[in-house]
């Protein structure tokens, strides 16, 4: 087979053999503008290894770049850490060309690995925190159930002081560099906390496990190679520490201002409610979702302390972008938000009481009633939603306090 993909050396035994996905624009929900990369590793012990696979159509990549340092049918021993399609859609046919003695995975991950593909063929699973020796060197593979499914378990190479950490510490961001230190940290950023708050938040409380379980290695870590974006060959501690940020979810004197229009009332309504709190020293969001979309807003919440949502009445209920964003956002989570509902209407005018109750499910604290404006603002309606980014404004600044 020829080779036009060639690996990329990460480290004293591991090659990086992935593949770049230039043109995913959607990952089950959430927009990836940037891209995507399935990564996968080739461990060069006395005995190959290959830690997991990639999405089956990046099959024929993953190979190309394998057969650039050895002989696909040397792999002796396959480690999936993660069932979830990304990483395993690949797997039967790369069991197919490589024929490795072993394969192995989670407890869990056997369990998910037999429901996905129906193999015939022996996967053995892996003791938690139990080291082990394979191809003469030395891992250990946790559990980190729910980061990302209940297979999810990270593996720990200790000749190389190198973490393979599935989801964990990742990011969807196709570029032709694969380390964290040759990209804009900017890029890094916007793109980490987009997948943290888009894959990650509604597991916040295991990714604190998963940081105490990394921490508790009891070992330096000198790379963390993930299965999305940018392997860390320095400061790794760096995207460690923002993991820890996120998964905290303090809220910040930051208000996400989402909403729809119809005639452009409510557009009205959530500029002016943007600007009142603005004028009281909150940073503001504004986010009309003809711009922007769930991914985006989900983003801007991370750190957001507040979340105001505003909708037209539409055919007696919330406008359907609107719906979309707060079904998406519910799912994800997140916590410790203050905010406030609005909206316009022409006659029966359900949709802001809607919104306030959407809100109220998803644990948000209310700071007014909704406010609901017939048809189109005139100054005392102004005048109202001045009122009301006032009163998330000062009730932010109260719950945050004047440093954030
Ligand atoms: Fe990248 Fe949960 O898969």
């Amino acid at each position: 087979m020829s080779s036009p993909f060639e690996a990329v050396k990460v480290s004293e035994h591991v090659y990086w053999v992935g593949a770049i996905d230039w043109s995913i624009t959607d990952f089950h929900g959430y927009s990836t503008r940037r891209g995507s990369t399935y990564n996968a590793y080739l461990v060069m012990g006395d005995d190959p290894i290959l830690i997991d696979t990639v999405k089956a159509a990046y099959k024929d990549e993953l190979l190309s770049r394998v057969a650039s340092v050895t002989d696909l049918k040397s792999i002796r021993y396959l480690i999936s850490n993660h069932s979830e399609p990304d990483h395993t859609g690949s797997l039967p046919a790369v069991l197919a060309a490589v024929e490795p003695e072993k394969v192995f995975a989670s407890p869990m991950g056997v369990k998910a690995l037999g429901a996905h593909y129906h193999m015939d063929r022996e996967i053995i699973p892996i003791k938690d925190a139990e080291p082990y020796e394979l191809g003469g060197l030395s891992f250990t593979s946790f559990e980190t159930r729910m980061v990302h499914w209940p297979d999810s378990m990270i593996t720990y190479l200790a000749d190389d002081r190198l973490l393979f950490s599935q989801d964990g510490f990742g990011m969807h961001l196709a570029t032709s560099d694969r380390f964290a230190d040759q990209m804009e940290d900017r890029l890094i950023f916007e793109e980490g906390a987009k997948y943290y708050a888009n894959i990650l938040l509604p597991y916040s409380n295991q990714v604190t496990r998963l940081l105490e379980k990394v921490s508790n290695l009891g070992v330096e870590i000198d790379l963390i190679c993930p299965d999305h974006g940018p392997i860390w060959r320095k400061g790794c501690d760096r995207i460690l520490g923002l993991w820890g940020e996120w998964a905290a979810q303090r809220p910040t004197k930051k208000a996400v201002v989402v909403y729809d229009t119809m005639w452009g009332s409510t557009d009205l309504m959530g500029r002016v409610i943007g600007e009142a709190m603005q004028a009281e020293g909150v940073a503001v969001e504004v986010m009309p979702l003809k711009a922007c979309d769930r991914a985006a807003v989900a983003t801007q919440v991370l750190d957001a302390g507040a979340l105001l949502v505003g909708t037209p009445t539409l055919n007696n209920g919330v406008f359907p972008t609107v719906a979309d964003v707060l079904t998406y956002l519910k799912g994800l989570k997140p916590k410790n938000l203050l905010g406030a509902a609005f909206g316009s209407y022409g006659w029966s005018g359900e949709g802001a009481k809607l919104v306030n109750e959407a809100l109220a499910d998803m644990k948000v604290e209310l700071v007014a009633d909704p406010l609901n404006i017939n048809y189109v603002p005139d100054e005392d309606g102004f005048d109202a939603c001045r009122s009301l980014g006032a009163a998330v404004a000062a009730r932010l600044k109260e719950v945050v306090g004047s440093g954030s």
